[in-house]
């Protein structure tokens, strides 16, 4: 098998000289020692052809999981993601004293009620999952225990004093490394004090972390979002049974939401629909391969979710939504898209929360778009699995795609197609993993990514789905 291998630009990127043959050999052997297993690559498609299901969404999975923990009765879940992110909350939750099976394709959760669970026996490993731990912190630290959590080298380093800063005004305590990084010891309370609370970012993990710490509180808990974050957690606890208020706030551009504490939450049965960030990559992928007729069934197209489909469809992208339905209380579409014809365009920064996690298949995107497509207020991308800043701009720069990073913009000046031909450093991303591979199905040489195994914390089963629609991503 050929190996596309371009050792200055890219193994080495980001701006460096290229290290001296001998450390290449070096970690040549290394590498064949450990990752190169997990190396993809992805060659040159034709188009891509068929119809897909998109997988659960993780969002959602997180929550439902979470909230049949927290009620009382079984709850029953059908369309949970089975990534390794959701499995991590999962794990956690057990771990508290939820019952969690599955059978079949339903999993069942039988949960300890608010305030009910259980001191965890052990430290929690939540792998790479930010949502996991900053939403399970609201639920332990409104706990009379401590309790320990940890991650994977991605999680490590993500930013925790965004919830510890909230959980502390409420009365729960705290260990971590610097800037509240993980491992993080939560020494929590059942005597919490109700606050009101304005976001410093728009998060909406933030925002679930203190609304799950309200729960457990007497009073009433308000979170203040300057500008409006996906909001499963309010649409799901009203769903269970919680007294959620919701009032716009800066002419609706914002919300105040208020949660009374101690509901008597009730199990539910959930129908989880598929992840809009998920479907991204397949619908991205048809998009920059004239020719292409795909169908993505079952896509989430929640409007605080759907700002990457706006964009798209801005950029002159064919894609319609058709059979426009309710499911578990979500706006669910099919997406029929066709591919060709993207123009650059610009994305204000006001759209960024609705598809903060879109701009790197984004950036592939425009990649492949005709002129300059410049995103702003993207600030929040060097908080994500990686900084997504600096891992979209040393992709694009090692695959020939001529970019401007700014302290929150990106701009992509596109050619078609791109020249490909570059390794691609993933930093335990699986977005940026799925983007690069992306990318390389319609480049001039195949694109390949340091390591794919990131991808099953969101989309286990993402290279046969794209291989059985026409694309061609193998093991490098
Ligand atoms: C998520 C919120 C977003 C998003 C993440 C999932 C959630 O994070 O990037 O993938 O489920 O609430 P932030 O809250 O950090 O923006």
């Amino acid at each position: 098998m050929s190996r596309v291998f371009h050792p200055v630009k890219t193994k080495f990127g980001h701006g460096r000289r290229a290290p001296p043959r001998s450390c290449l050999l070096f970690r040549e052997f290394l590498l064949s020692a450990s990752a190169v297993s997990a190396q993809l690559i992805a060659r040159p498609a034709s188009r891509l052809v068929g119809t897909v299901r998109a997988p659960g969404d993780k969002s959602i999975s997180h929550r439902a999981l979470m909230f049949g923990a927290l009620a009382l009765g079984e709850t029953t879940i059908a369309g949970l993601l089975q990534g390794e992110d959701v499995l991590s909350t999962a794990a956690a939750l057990r771990a508290l004293g939820a019952q969690i099976a599955r059978e079949d394709d339903v999993w069942r959760v039988r949960g300890f009620g608010v305030g009910g669970g259980f001191e965890p026996g052990d430290v929690l490993d939540l792998g790479n999952s930010g949502t996991s731990a900053r939403l399970l912190a609201g639920i332990l630290a409104s706990h009379p225990f401590t309790s320990f959590m940890t991650g994977d080298g991605s999680l490590r380093g993500r930013p925790m004093q965004r919830i510890v800063e909230p959980l502390q005004r409420m009365g729960a305590r705290f260990q971590s490394r610097e800037g509240g990084r993980l491992p993080l010891a939560i020494v929590g309370t059942d005597e919490m004090v109700p606050i009101e609370y304005t976001l410093p970012v728009a998060s909406a993990q933030v925002k679930s972390c203190i609304l799950l710490a309200g729960l457990n509180t007497a009073g009433e808990t308000t979170v203040i979002e300057p500008e409006a974050t996906r909001d499963h957690t309010e649409r799901m606890l009203r769903h269970f049974g919680a007294d959620v208020r919701v009032v716009p706030v800066d002419g609706g551009r914002g919300k105040r939401i208020t949660v009374v504490g101690w509901p008597e939450l009730k199990a539910r049965d959930i129908v989880v629909p598929g992840d809009p960030s998920s479907a991204a990559f397949v619908v991205v992928a048809a998009c920059i391969l004239p020719g292409s007729d795909v169908l993505v069934e079952n896509v989430g197209v929640n409007p605080l979710r759907a700002g990457l489909y706006t964009t798209l469809r801005e950029m002159g992208a064919d894609i319609v939504f058709e059979n426009e339905r309710d499911v578990g209380g979500e706006p669910v579409a099919d997406l029929h898209v066709r591919g060709g014809g993207l123009k650059g365009i610009e994305v204000p920064p006001e759209r960024a929360p609705s598809m903060i996690d879109e701009y790197p298949i984004l950036a592939v995107a425009a990649a492949y778009a005709d002129g300059a497509t410049r995103m702003l207020g993207l600030a929040e991308l060097r908080a994500k699995e990686s900084d997504r800043l600096a891992s979209v701009a040393a992709g694009l720069a090692a695959n020939g795609v001529r970019h401007e990073v700014g302290a929150d913009s990106l701009t992509v000046y596109g050619s078609a197609p791109p020249a490909g031909g570059g390794l691609v450093a993933t930093h335990l991303d699986h977005r940026i993993a799925m983007s690069f591979l992306v990318l390389g199905l319609g480049a001039k040489e195949p694109v390949a990514v340091d390591d794919g195994s990131p991808i099953a914390t969101s989309f286990p089963g993402f290279v046969a789905l794209m291989n059985g629609l026409g694309a061609r991503i193998e093991a490098a």
